[in-house]
């Protein structure tokens, strides 16, 4: 008997293989009912009781290891089958790869900043909750300043001042108190203004700073990046700027890109007159290369911002700018991935 088991207990250990079949053959053989080891379990009743304790000892691990060796081969199996499941049909279509999207604000800054990129321009950023002096005093808006009620600011702490930034023209603070001229950055990010939410606007919103800072930097290069900038984003070349007010720039102004009256669309975002209003600009204020250590006497500039909603409203004919804050699923699937979207020649 003893003979036997041995056997049994090589069989058992060379036994290999990865076809289901063949192991449930195995499987019958050695565990089933009438199988080999159930079949010594029977001879064992007759075995002389000197005898007893060492062959059912060895029986027992026999049986213990045919157990085992099948659960391991049954767990090699099922890896196998998820490795690599089968294939009935090679010509059936693939399973499509979802690539989801991006966020449309995500879409138009991407493009805002590739277009400067071409022109030299680099990407800064500046924190959101701001200080007094780097959203307002350096900028040329001093304490009790009317301008400062131009932009309602919700305020975190006072004495001394900590507030959510109002624009990201504070990034150009931050960034010429850092860099010497030539400086040539765009600052992309949120911004915030305690405005009522509505269909046109919002407390929180997007907008792209930009600002060149050199030896000789003159209108006439502000007027030609901006309509550089304005045939790589909308194919319009025509662009006027028109005089206004801002305490960072002097001169300041408004820049109206001529989007047509072709259609009735055209007529509504136009109010009647072609053109369409798509940021602010202007020379940098003396006062504010001053305060930030830049000499106005050797060194100008100009800046420019603008809201990054406003252009993605236009781009996809958006009516709602809460849309964009909603994160709704049925409209964000709407906007292809970034791979998807042409680069604007
Ligand atoms: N900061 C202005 C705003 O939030 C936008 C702006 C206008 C930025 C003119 C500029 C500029 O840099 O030159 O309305």
């Amino acid at each position: 008997m003893l003979e036997r088991i041995t056997r049994l207990s090589e069989e058992i250990a060379d036994f290999q293989s990865a076809d289901p079949a063949a192991i449930e053959r195995f499987r019958i053989q050695v565990l089933g009912k009438k199988g080999a080891v159930n079949e010594l379990f029977r001879a064992f009743k007759a075995v002389p009781k000197d005898q007893k304790k060492i062959l059912g000892q060895r029986l027992n691990e026999l049986r213990d290891k045919a157990r085992e060796k099948l659960v391991t081969l049954q767990a090699a199996l099922e890896a196998h089958a998820v490795d690599s499941p089968k294939i009935d049909d090679l010509t059936k279509p693939g399973i499509p790869v979802c690539l989801g999207s991006r966020h449309p604000i995500s879409l138009v800054q991407n493009q805002i900043i590739r277009i400067f990129s071409r022109m030299g321009f680099g990407v800064a950023q500046g924190p959101e909750i701001e200080d007094d002096w780097h959203n307002f005093t350096a900028l040329n808006l001093p304490a009790h300043h009317p301008a400062r009620d131009m932009q309602d600011t919700f305020f975190i702490e006072k004495n001394p001042d900590r507030l959510l930034r109002t624009h990201t023209s504070s990034v150009q603070i931050r960034y010429m108190e850092q860099h010497e001229p030539p400086i040539r950055i765009l600052a992309p990010g949120r911004v915030y203004r305690n405005e009522t939410i509505a269909a046109h606007s919002h407390f929180q919103f997007h907008q792209v700073e930009g600002l060149y800072v050199d030896k000789g930097v003159s209108f006439a290069d502000l007027k030609q990046t901006l309509q550089f900038f304005a045939k790589s984003l909308f194919g319009k070349s025509k662009i006027r700027l028109r005089p206004s007010y801002f305490p960072f720039t002097e001169p300041s102004a408004e820049v109206d890109v001529y989007w047509g009256l072709n259609s009735e669309a055209d007529h509504r975002i136009t109010k009647g007159t072609g053109w369409l209003e798509i940021m602010g600009c202007g020379m940098v204020d003396p006062n504010v290369l001053e305060n930030t250590n830049i000499d106005p006497k050797t060194h100008s500039g100009f800046a420019f911002g603008m809201g990054i909603e406003r252009i993605a409203m236009l781009r996809y004919q958006i009516d709602d700018i809460r849309l964009f804050f909603e994160n709704d699923v049925r409209f964000l699937s709407q906007f292809a991935s970034e791979s998807q979207t042409p680069i604007p020649k």
